[in-house]
Protein backbone atom coordinates (compact mmCIF):
# COMPACT_ATOMS: atom_id res chain seq x y z
CA UNK A 1 0.00 0.00 0.00
CA UNK A 2 1.44 3.30 -0.91
CA UNK A 3 0.32 5.96 1.26
CA UNK A 4 0.10 9.95 0.99
CA UNK A 5 -0.56 11.76 4.44
CA UNK A 6 -2.29 15.07 4.30
CA UNK A 7 -2.36 17.17 7.74
CA UNK A 8 0.83 16.74 10.36
CA UNK A 9 -0.97 18.59 13.20
CA UNK A 10 -1.43 16.14 16.33
CA UNK A 11 -3.16 13.79 14.27
CA UNK A 12 -1.48 13.40 11.26
CA UNK A 13 1.86 12.92 14.27
CA UNK A 14 -0.58 10.53 15.47
CA UNK A 15 -1.24 8.43 12.78
CA UNK A 16 2.71 8.89 11.25
CA UNK A 17 3.82 7.04 15.12
CA UNK A 18 1.03 4.82 14.89
CA UNK A 19 1.88 3.15 11.81
CA UNK A 20 5.44 3.21 12.22
CA UNK A 21 5.11 1.37 15.42
CA UNK A 22 2.66 -1.22 14.46
CA UNK A 23 4.68 -2.37 11.22
CA UNK A 24 5.46 -5.31 11.98
CA UNK A 25 2.51 -6.47 13.91
CA UNK A 26 0.52 -5.55 10.68
CA UNK A 27 2.71 -7.05 8.55
CA UNK A 28 2.59 -10.34 10.38
CA UNK A 29 -1.26 -10.39 11.13
CA UNK A 30 -2.79 -8.65 8.45
CA UNK A 31 -0.25 -9.63 5.54
CA UNK A 32 0.10 -5.39 4.99
CA UNK A 33 2.91 -3.83 4.01
CA UNK A 34 2.83 0.10 2.80
CA UNK A 35 5.23 2.91 2.62
CA UNK A 36 4.44 6.24 2.92
CA UNK A 37 5.40 8.45 0.06
CA UNK A 38 4.41 12.09 0.85
CA UNK A 39 3.52 13.71 3.99
CA UNK A 40 2.17 17.40 3.64
CA UNK A 41 1.97 19.80 6.12
CA UNK A 42 1.37 23.07 6.10
CA UNK A 43 4.47 24.56 5.48
CA UNK A 44 5.81 21.99 2.99
CA UNK A 45 5.80 17.81 2.26
CA UNK A 46 8.45 15.14 2.84
CA UNK A 47 8.78 13.36 0.01
CA UNK A 48 10.08 10.45 -1.31
CA UNK A 49 8.96 7.87 -3.86
CA UNK A 50 11.08 4.84 -2.37
CA UNK A 51 9.24 5.53 0.54
CA UNK A 52 10.07 7.80 3.65
CA UNK A 53 11.81 6.96 6.86
CA UNK A 54 8.93 7.87 9.49
CA UNK A 55 11.35 7.57 12.49
CA UNK A 56 13.61 10.00 11.00
CA UNK A 57 10.78 12.13 9.99
CA UNK A 58 9.13 11.87 14.08
CA UNK A 59 12.86 12.56 15.54
CA UNK A 60 13.57 15.51 13.49
CA UNK A 61 12.82 19.05 15.41
CA UNK A 62 13.07 21.20 12.46
CA UNK A 63 11.42 19.87 9.40
CA UNK A 64 12.54 21.94 6.82
CA UNK A 65 16.46 20.07 7.79
CA UNK A 66 14.94 17.09 6.66
CA UNK A 67 16.26 15.24 3.39
CA UNK A 68 13.35 14.58 2.30
CA UNK A 69 11.53 17.75 3.08
CA UNK A 70 10.05 20.36 0.11
CA UNK A 71 9.41 23.58 1.26
CA UNK A 72 5.86 25.11 0.54
CA UNK A 73 4.84 21.98 -1.46
CA UNK A 74 1.25 21.47 -1.21
CA UNK A 75 -0.51 18.48 -1.92
CA UNK A 76 -2.47 19.66 -4.92
CA UNK A 77 0.40 20.71 -6.68
CA UNK A 78 1.83 16.99 -6.27
CA UNK A 79 -0.74 14.97 -6.54
CA UNK A 80 -0.32 14.05 -10.39
CA UNK A 81 3.24 12.77 -9.49
CA UNK A 82 2.14 11.03 -6.66
CA UNK A 83 2.51 6.99 -7.23
CA UNK A 84 0.38 6.53 -4.14
CA UNK A 85 -3.13 4.15 -3.69
CA UNK A 86 -4.22 5.42 -0.40
CA UNK A 87 -4.75 8.90 0.89
CA UNK A 88 -5.13 9.81 4.36
CA UNK A 89 -6.76 13.43 4.68
CA UNK A 90 -6.14 14.78 8.18
CA UNK A 91 -5.98 18.26 7.95
CA UNK A 92 -7.92 21.14 10.00
CA UNK A 93 -11.37 21.30 9.45
CA UNK A 94 -13.94 23.84 8.29
CA UNK A 95 -17.44 23.02 8.58
CA UNK A 96 -18.79 25.89 6.63
CA UNK A 97 -16.68 24.70 3.26
CA UNK A 98 -15.16 21.98 4.08
CA UNK A 99 -11.54 23.13 2.67
CA UNK A 100 -8.90 21.95 1.79
CA UNK A 101 -10.40 18.91 2.94
CA UNK A 102 -12.81 18.50 0.64
CA UNK A 103 -10.51 19.35 -2.66
CA UNK A 104 -7.67 16.84 -1.17
CA UNK A 105 -10.36 14.16 -1.17
CA UNK A 106 -12.15 15.01 -4.36
CA UNK A 107 -8.97 14.95 -6.24
CA UNK A 108 -7.70 11.76 -4.71
CA UNK A 109 -11.08 9.93 -5.39
CA UNK A 110 -10.94 11.23 -9.25
CA UNK A 111 -7.03 9.80 -8.93
CA UNK A 112 -8.27 6.27 -8.28
CA UNK A 113 -6.91 6.30 -4.76
CA UNK A 114 -8.82 4.98 -1.32
CA UNK A 115 -9.08 7.84 1.04
CA UNK A 116 -9.73 7.71 4.79
CA UNK A 117 -10.11 10.70 6.66
CA UNK A 118 -11.02 12.28 9.75
CA UNK A 119 -11.94 15.53 8.61
CA UNK A 120 -15.38 16.17 9.71
CA UNK A 121 -15.43 19.34 7.23
CA UNK A 122 -15.63 17.80 4.33
CA UNK A 123 -18.05 14.99 5.53
CA UNK A 124 -20.50 17.43 6.70
CA UNK A 125 -20.64 19.87 3.52
CA UNK A 126 -20.13 16.93 0.94
CA UNK A 127 -20.73 13.38 2.25
CA UNK A 128 -23.09 12.48 -0.75
CA UNK A 129 -20.99 13.85 -3.33
CA UNK A 130 -18.14 12.21 -1.53
CA UNK A 131 -20.21 8.70 -1.25
CA UNK A 132 -21.48 9.05 -5.25
CA UNK A 133 -17.45 10.00 -6.50
CA UNK A 134 -16.61 7.16 -4.92
CA UNK A 135 -19.22 5.20 -6.24
CA UNK A 136 -18.29 5.92 -9.99
CA UNK A 137 -14.39 5.39 -9.27
CA UNK A 138 -15.06 2.51 -7.88
CA UNK A 139 -12.90 3.66 -4.50
CA UNK A 140 -13.10 3.02 -0.87
CA UNK A 141 -13.92 6.36 1.42
CA UNK A 142 -13.43 5.50 5.28
CA UNK A 143 -14.10 8.08 8.07
CA UNK A 144 -14.28 6.10 11.02
CA UNK A 145 -11.76 9.11 13.19
CA UNK A 146 -14.17 11.76 12.36
CA UNK A 147 -16.82 10.78 15.32
CA UNK A 148 -15.88 9.83 18.71
CA UNK A 149 -12.06 10.04 18.39
CA UNK A 150 -11.33 6.50 19.12
CA UNK A 151 -14.25 4.77 19.51
CA UNK A 152 -15.14 2.53 16.75
CA UNK A 153 -18.97 3.75 15.91
CA UNK A 154 -19.18 2.94 12.12
CA UNK A 155 -17.10 0.00 12.10
CA UNK A 156 -18.81 -1.50 14.70
CA UNK A 157 -22.42 -1.30 12.67
CA UNK A 158 -20.87 -1.93 9.47
CA UNK A 159 -18.58 -5.32 10.88
CA UNK A 160 -20.26 -6.49 14.12
CA UNK A 161 -24.71 -5.59 13.98
CA UNK A 162 -25.00 -6.81 9.87
CA UNK A 163 -28.77 -7.41 9.79
CA UNK A 164 -29.59 -5.26 12.37
CA UNK A 165 -31.81 -2.02 12.02
CA UNK A 166 -30.84 0.85 13.51
CA UNK A 167 -33.41 2.78 15.44
CA UNK A 168 -31.84 5.57 16.81
CA UNK A 169 -28.88 7.39 18.68
CA UNK A 170 -27.87 9.06 21.85
CA UNK A 171 -24.47 10.13 22.89
CA UNK A 172 -21.94 12.20 24.10
CA UNK A 173 -19.68 13.58 21.13
CA UNK A 174 -17.60 16.27 22.50
CA UNK A 175 -14.97 16.15 25.05
CA UNK A 176 -14.72 19.65 26.05
CA UNK A 177 -18.30 20.16 26.94
CA UNK A 178 -18.51 17.30 28.54
CA UNK A 179 -15.46 18.35 31.03
CA UNK A 180 -16.79 21.53 31.61
CA UNK A 181 -20.58 20.05 32.61
CA UNK A 182 -18.57 17.66 34.76
CA UNK A 183 -16.69 19.94 36.84
CA UNK A 184 -19.87 21.95 36.98
CA UNK A 185 -21.86 18.95 38.30
CA UNK A 186 -18.61 17.74 40.99
CA UNK A 187 -16.41 20.79 41.41
CA UNK A 188 -19.90 23.06 41.35
CA UNK A 189 -18.05 25.71 39.31
CA UNK A 190 -19.58 27.96 36.90
CA UNK A 191 -18.97 27.36 33.36
CA UNK A 192 -17.19 30.64 32.79
CA UNK A 193 -14.29 28.97 35.77
CA UNK A 194 -14.82 25.53 34.08
CA UNK A 195 -13.99 26.51 30.61
CA UNK A 196 -10.76 28.27 31.89
CA UNK A 197 -10.00 24.87 33.26
CA UNK A 198 -10.40 22.90 30.02
CA UNK A 199 -8.22 25.44 28.33
CA UNK A 200 -5.46 25.29 31.09
CA UNK A 201 -5.71 21.53 30.58
CA UNK A 202 -5.50 21.71 26.91
CA UNK A 203 -8.72 20.09 25.72
CA UNK A 204 -10.55 23.13 24.32
CA UNK A 205 -9.46 24.87 22.08
CA UNK A 206 -8.17 28.65 22.43
CA UNK A 207 -11.37 29.59 20.44
CA UNK A 208 -13.93 26.98 22.25
CA UNK A 209 -16.55 28.24 20.36
CA UNK A 210 -17.67 24.91 18.64
CA UNK A 211 -17.00 22.74 21.31
CA UNK A 212 -19.52 25.09 23.81
CA UNK A 213 -22.05 26.64 21.28
CA UNK A 214 -22.43 22.70 20.08
CA UNK A 215 -21.35 23.40 16.10
CA UNK A 216 -18.43 20.15 17.00
CA UNK A 217 -21.01 17.82 18.35
CA UNK A 218 -23.86 18.60 15.41
CA UNK A 219 -21.25 18.07 12.53
CA UNK A 220 -20.26 14.59 14.23
CA UNK A 221 -24.48 14.04 14.76
CA UNK A 222 -24.64 14.71 10.35
CA UNK A 223 -21.99 12.71 9.92
CA UNK A 224 -23.63 9.57 11.76
CA UNK A 225 -27.16 10.62 10.35
CA UNK A 226 -25.72 10.59 6.76
CA UNK A 227 -22.94 7.47 7.85
CA UNK A 228 -25.25 5.33 9.84
CA UNK A 229 -28.88 6.28 8.98
CA UNK A 230 -28.61 7.15 4.95
CA UNK A 231 -29.87 10.05 6.05
CA UNK A 232 -28.65 13.16 3.55
CA UNK A 233 -28.83 15.90 6.33
CA UNK A 234 -26.05 19.13 6.87
CA UNK A 235 -25.62 21.31 9.49
CA UNK A 236 -28.41 23.41 8.84
CA UNK A 237 -30.80 20.79 9.39
CA UNK A 238 -29.46 20.18 13.18
CA UNK A 239 -31.55 21.58 15.92
CA UNK A 240 -28.35 22.52 18.20
CA UNK A 241 -28.24 24.33 21.30
CA UNK A 242 -24.88 24.38 23.29
CA UNK A 243 -23.52 24.79 27.10
CA UNK A 244 -22.96 27.95 27.55
CA UNK A 245 -26.87 28.89 29.65
CA UNK A 246 -26.34 25.82 31.63
CA UNK A 247 -26.36 26.83 35.18
CA UNK A 248 -24.87 25.63 38.07
CA UNK A 249 -28.11 25.98 39.69
CA UNK A 250 -29.87 23.88 36.85
CA UNK A 251 -27.31 21.35 37.70
CA UNK A 252 -28.17 21.20 41.06
CA UNK A 253 -32.01 21.10 41.22
CA UNK A 254 -31.21 17.85 38.44
CA UNK A 255 -29.31 16.64 40.75
CA UNK A 256 -31.46 16.44 43.73
CA UNK A 257 -33.55 14.38 42.01
CA UNK A 258 -31.08 12.47 40.76
CA UNK A 259 -30.45 13.28 37.22
CA UNK A 260 -27.67 14.91 35.33
CA UNK A 261 -27.44 17.84 32.45
CA UNK A 262 -25.51 16.53 29.84
CA UNK A 263 -25.08 17.67 26.37
CA UNK A 264 -26.91 15.35 24.32
CA UNK A 265 -26.58 14.71 20.96
CA UNK A 266 -29.93 12.09 19.17
CA UNK A 267 -31.05 10.76 16.10
CA UNK A 268 -34.65 9.68 16.43
CA UNK A 269 -37.64 9.38 13.79
CA UNK A 270 -35.59 11.53 11.37
CA UNK A 271 -35.08 14.46 13.43
CA UNK A 272 -31.21 14.84 14.68
CA UNK A 273 -30.44 17.33 17.78
CA UNK A 274 -27.89 18.15 20.36
CA UNK A 275 -28.34 19.76 23.40
CA UNK A 276 -28.59 20.28 27.27
CA UNK A 277 -30.83 17.05 28.89
CA UNK A 278 -31.40 15.25 31.96
CA UNK A 279 -30.89 12.12 31.79
CA UNK A 280 -30.59 9.90 34.56
CA UNK A 281 -27.47 9.56 36.98
CA UNK A 282 -27.71 4.97 36.14
CA UNK A 283 -28.14 6.16 32.32
CA UNK A 284 -25.17 4.33 30.43
CA UNK A 285 -24.84 7.93 28.90
CA UNK A 286 -23.71 9.18 32.42
CA UNK A 287 -19.37 9.66 31.52
CA UNK A 288 -17.82 12.09 33.08
CA UNK A 289 -14.59 14.12 31.99
CA UNK A 290 -13.95 13.66 28.61
CA UNK A 291 -15.30 10.88 27.60
CA UNK A 292 -17.60 10.35 24.75
CA UNK A 293 -20.06 7.73 23.96
CA UNK A 294 -22.70 6.34 21.97
CA UNK A 295 -25.55 4.49 22.31
CA UNK A 296 -27.60 2.71 19.80
CA UNK A 297 -30.95 1.07 19.58
CA UNK A 298 -31.37 -1.62 17.32
CA UNK A 299 -33.95 -4.34 16.63
CA UNK A 300 -31.90 -7.55 17.26
CA UNK A 301 -29.25 -6.70 19.75
CA UNK A 302 -31.25 -3.75 21.64
CA UNK A 303 -28.82 -1.22 23.36
CA UNK A 304 -26.01 -1.21 22.60
CA UNK A 305 -23.39 1.46 24.15
CA UNK A 306 -19.90 2.36 23.81
CA UNK A 307 -17.77 4.59 25.85
CA UNK A 308 -14.04 6.57 25.37
CA UNK A 309 -12.20 8.92 24.35
CA UNK A 310 -13.26 10.88 21.62
CA UNK A 311 -10.20 13.02 20.58
CA UNK A 312 -6.39 13.04 21.18
CA UNK A 313 -3.65 11.97 18.45
CA UNK A 314 -3.43 8.47 19.23
CA UNK A 315 -6.60 7.88 19.48
CA UNK A 316 -8.03 9.31 16.14
CA UNK A 317 -4.80 7.32 15.00
CA UNK A 318 -6.58 3.77 16.35
CA UNK A 319 -9.34 4.73 13.92
CA UNK A 320 -7.64 5.73 10.89
CA UNK A 321 -5.30 2.35 10.64
CA UNK A 322 -8.18 0.17 11.85
CA UNK A 323 -10.03 1.87 8.61
CA UNK A 324 -6.46 1.30 6.43
CA UNK A 325 -6.30 -2.18 8.05
CA UNK A 326 -10.14 -2.57 6.59
CA UNK A 327 -9.33 -1.07 3.05
CA UNK A 328 -6.53 -3.62 2.77
CA UNK A 329 -8.62 -6.69 3.66
CA UNK A 330 -11.41 -5.63 1.43
CA UNK A 331 -8.79 -5.27 -1.48
CA UNK A 332 -7.01 -8.27 -0.59
CA UNK A 333 -10.82 -10.32 -0.97
CA UNK A 334 -11.56 -9.13 -4.05
N1 LIG B 1 -12.73 19.49 20.38
C1 LIG B 1 -13.32 18.18 20.27
C2 LIG B 1 -13.79 17.69 21.62
C3 LIG B 1 -12.37 17.15 19.73
O1 LIG B 1 -13.58 18.38 22.63
O2 LIG B 1 -14.39 16.63 21.69
C4 LIG B 1 -12.27 17.12 18.24
O3 LIG B 1 -13.47 16.78 17.62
Amino acid sequence: MDIALIGFGSVGKGVVQVFSKKQNQLRQKYDLSFSFKGIFTSRGAFLDSNGLDLQSILNIKDLTAHSSWKNGLSFMESIDDLDVDLVIEVTPTNIEHGEPGKSHIISSIKKGCDVVTANKGPLVVAFDELAELCRRGGCILRYEGSVGGGLPVFNLVRETLQGNTIHSLRGILNGTSNFILTQMTYERTSFESALKTAQELGYAEADPAADVEGTDAASKTVILANGLFGMNKGIDDVYIQGITKVTPEAIELAGNENFLIKHIASIEDGQIEVAPRLIQKTSPLAVDGTLNVVSLQTDLAKEITIIGQGAGGEETASAILSDVVDIHLTRKAK
